[in-house]
C-alpha cells in the first residue's frame, strides 16, 4: 500500500470531525448575509478545540451547523459537508440526527434556561433525555440522573430532582446542563461560552467540573471570550473573523507566534498585569456588519498592514507552519 492511502487511512481513524467549505445565511427583512463563510476545520478524537474571535463573527452558527440546529427559516446552510465520526451528517435522516445530538453530540449552551424546559421537572427532563438514547428501566435511569447531579456537584440530588429549573441559581442550572451533556459519554461536546452569564468564580468551577469529568477520547470544541480558558482547555486554537476563519494553529503558535494581524490584536486585548496597572489594548474599530463585510479581507479596514490588494482579494489561509495557517497576504511571501 503506498503512503498517502495509509496517511488516509490514519486520519480517517483519527478523525471525529470534517466541516468543509460550510457558508451558512440568514434571510431577514434587510436583505441576506452570510453568518459563516466556507468555514473548513477539523476535529481529533480527544482533541479540545478553541474557537475565538468578537462578538457576531459567526461562532455559534458555525458549532450549531454541526448537528443541523441552525433555525430555519431564517437560517440556510448553503453549501458545504459535515463528516462525523465518518458519516455524513447532511445525509442523515431526521432520527438519524436525533440518535446523534445528546447522545453523540452534545452541547451545553451560555444560557442554561434556553436548554431546559420552564415546564418540567429537573428529574423528568433528564430522564426523559437518557431515556431517549439508553435502553434502561425507568428506575435504573431515575438512579443514574441523581448520580449525576451529585457528580456535578448538585448538594441534595435526590430532592432538587424534583425542583423546577427556575427554582436553582445559573450556577445549579449550568451543572446540570453539564451533567446532561456528559452523562451518555457523547464522542463531542460543544460549549458556548458555557459560562459568560456566571460569576468569575462560578466560572472557574464550571471550567474545572468541566476538565473533571470530560473523558480523555471525547472530544471539544469550545467558544470562549476567555483566552486563558482556551490556554488552559484546548490544544488546537480556531480564529474567526466576520464569518471566516483566519488563522488556526496549536495553542502554542496561536500564543507564541499569532501570524494573523487580528489574532495579534486578539491576543493584545487581554489584559496584562504591568507594575501593578492593568492594561487592556483594543483593536481600532469594529467588526463590521454582515451586510457591509468588505469585499476582499474582512479584516481590512482595521488592519494596520493593509495593502491594496486587501481591499479586493480575500486571501487564502497560507501555510505558515506545520498546521499553523494564516489568511493574510503577509503570509503569501514575495508575492504579496
Ligand atoms: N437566528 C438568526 N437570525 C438572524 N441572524 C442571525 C441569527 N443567528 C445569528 N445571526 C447573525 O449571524 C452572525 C453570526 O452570529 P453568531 O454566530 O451568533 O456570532 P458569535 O457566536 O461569533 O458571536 C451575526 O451577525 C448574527 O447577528
Ligand atoms: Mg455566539
Amino acid at each position: 500500500m503506498d503512503t498517502n492511502v495509509l496517511n488516509k487511512e490514519a486520519e480517517s481513524k483519527s478523525r471525529l470531525l470534517t466541516v468543509r467549505d460550510l457558508t451558512v445565511s440568514f434571510s431577514t427583512d434587510d436583505g441576506t448575509f452570510k453568518a459563516a463563510d466556507r468555514v473548513s476545520f477539523h476535529i481529533e478524537k480527544g482533541e479540545n478545540i478553541g474557537l475565538v474571535g468578537e462578538s457576531g463573527c459567526g461562532k455559534s452558527v458555525t458549532a450549531l451547523s454541526i448537528p443541523l440546529l441552525i433555525p430555519s427559516p431564517p437560517g440556510t446552510i448553503e453549501s458545504g459537508e459535515i463528516w462525523f465520526d465518518g458519516l455524513d451528517i447532511m445525509s442523515m435522516t431526521s432520527e438519524q440526527l436525533q440518535d446523534i445530538r445528546g447522545r453523540a453530540i452534545s452541547m451545553i449552551f451560555q444560557e442554561p434556561l434556553s436548554a431546559l424546559s420552564p415546564l418540567h421537572r429537573i428529574g423528568r427532563q433528564i430522564i426523559e433525555m437518557i431515556l431517549l438514547h439508553k435502553a434502561m428501566p425507568q428506575k435504573e435511569a431515575w438512579q443514574f440522573a441523581e448520580q449525576w447531579l451529585s457528580k456535578v456537584g448538585i448538594p441534595d440530588a435526590a430532592d432538587r430532582m424534583f425542583a423546577y429549573p427556575f427554582q436553582l441559581s445559573g450556577g445549579m442550572q449550568q451543572r446540570i446542563m453539564i451533567a446532561m451533556a456528559l452523562m451518555l459519554e457523547p464522542n463531542l461536546i460543544i460549549a458556548d461560552e458555557p459560562t459568560t452569564a456566571l460569576d468569575v468564580t462560578t466560572q472557574a468551577q464550571v471550567f474545572e467540573l468541566i476538565r473533571a469529568m470530560k473523558k480523555k477520547h471525547t472530544s471539544m470544541l469550545l467558544i470562549t471570550h476567555d483566552m486563558g480558558v482556551v490556554w488552559d482547555m484546548c490544544e488546537r486554537i480556531i480564529v474567526m473573523y466576520a464569518s471566516r476563519i483566519v488563522e488556526s494553529g496549536s495553542r502554542e503558535d496561536i500564543f507564541s507566534n499569532p501570524r494573523h494581524p487580528y489574532t495579534i490584536g486578539l491576543l493584545e486585548a487581554i489584559p496584562k498585569l504591568t507594575g501593578g496597572r492593568t492594561q487592556l489594548k483594543d483593536i481600532p474599530g469594529q467588526v463590521p456588519s454582515p451586510f457591509d463585510y468588505p469585499k476582499g479581507c474582512h479584516f481590512e479596514k482595521r488592519c494596520a498592514f493593509s495593502m491594496k490588494k486587501c481591499m479586493t482579494e480575500n486571501p487564502p489561509l497560507y501555510d505558515c507552519g506545520t498546521g499553523h495557517r494564516a489568511a493574510c497576504f503577509l503570509m503569501s511571501g514575495s508575492s504579496g
